[in-house]
């Protein structure tokens, strides 16, 4: 690896998802504490993951949603998220960071937001469901609060009155450059000299096109997965461990 690194020239973009944040004691999605494993009784958790699911049953929808951002509130950044501080600061403009992750760790942990593409959007953010408006706003901390029984007169938009949504993309959505940056990750794909892929399964639309772009053009790839997944078979190394420790063995190669 000590060649691909030899200079910082170029773009590494970083891609990130859910094995990111299990050290911070959330869990991932498909795994087997996963919020898509586990799901309720009544639903497959990827129907409720949707927008036809929250115009049927916004209460019920929001009560999932608020519930897992009470929980990532309590959860703090790790040393994997620090340690993607660290590279940043090495690579400065040669950094670019595309995470799905919702939790809001990133930011947590001091992240550069201008180098951040969160293509799942953020979960500390809602918006209207009707589009009123291109604003986001913050959830409101009454909605946390009251987080077991939702309702409208707490989770309304300041500018129509309709429901807020949660900022997520779902299921039954398509990834855009208003809410999610499409386009802007599209762009930085073609400046890309390395890909680092950390704890993701690779199940979504953009990173599969991220992971495919790069084999498709030889970019160098490093994946960083305690298990074996598709993104690692494609990948040039696997380093078959956690996001931290992968991370900072990377550090090194980065650093010299
Ligand atoms: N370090 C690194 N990777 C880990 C760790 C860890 N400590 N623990 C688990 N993993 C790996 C798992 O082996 C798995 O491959 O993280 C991956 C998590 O996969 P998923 O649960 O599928 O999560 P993710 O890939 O982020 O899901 C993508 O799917 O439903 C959507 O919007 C949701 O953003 C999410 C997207």
């Amino acid at each position: 690896m000590h060649k691909e690194w030899k200079t910082n020239e170029g773009l590494t973009v970083f891609l990130c998802g859910a094995g990111l944040s299990a050290q911070s004691g959330i869990p991932t999605f498909r795994g087997p504490q996963g919020y898509w494993t586990i799901g309720s009784k009544e639903y497959r958790p990827q129907e409720l993951a949707t927008f036809s699911a929250f115009q049927k049953m916004p209460e019920d929808i929001w009560a999932w949603y608020l519930y897992r951002i009470f929980e990532y509130r309590k959860k703090q950044p790790n040393d994997g998220h620090r340690l993607l501080i660290d590279i940043e600061t090495t690579l400065g403009d040669s950094f670019c960071l595309v995470t799905q992750n919702v939790d809001g760790l990133h930011k947590r942990a001091g992240q550069n937001q201008n180098r951040l593409y969160e293509i799942h959007g953020n979960l500390e953010f809602a918006r209207c469901s009707k589009e009123c408006t291109d604003n986001r706003f913050p959830i409101p901390e009454q909605a946390v609060h009251h987080h077991k029984s939702p309702s409208k007169e707490h989770l309304s938009c300041p500018r129509c009155g309709e429901w807020l949504r949660p900022h997520v993309l779902w299921f039954d959505e398509c990834y855009n450059e208003k809410w999610y940056r499409y386009d802007s990750v599209h762009q930085k794909l073609g400046s890309m000299k390395r890909l680092v892929t950390i704890g993701t399964s690779g199940q979504t639309n953009l990173p599969t096109q991220i992971v495919s772009f790069a084999k498709e053009n030889k970019i160098f790839h490093v994946d960083i997965n305690p298990e074996d997944t598709w993104i690692s078979g494609q990948a040039n190394v696997h380093l078959k461990t956690t996001a931290d420790k992968g991370l900072k063995k990377l550090l090194k190669f980065i650093n010299v």
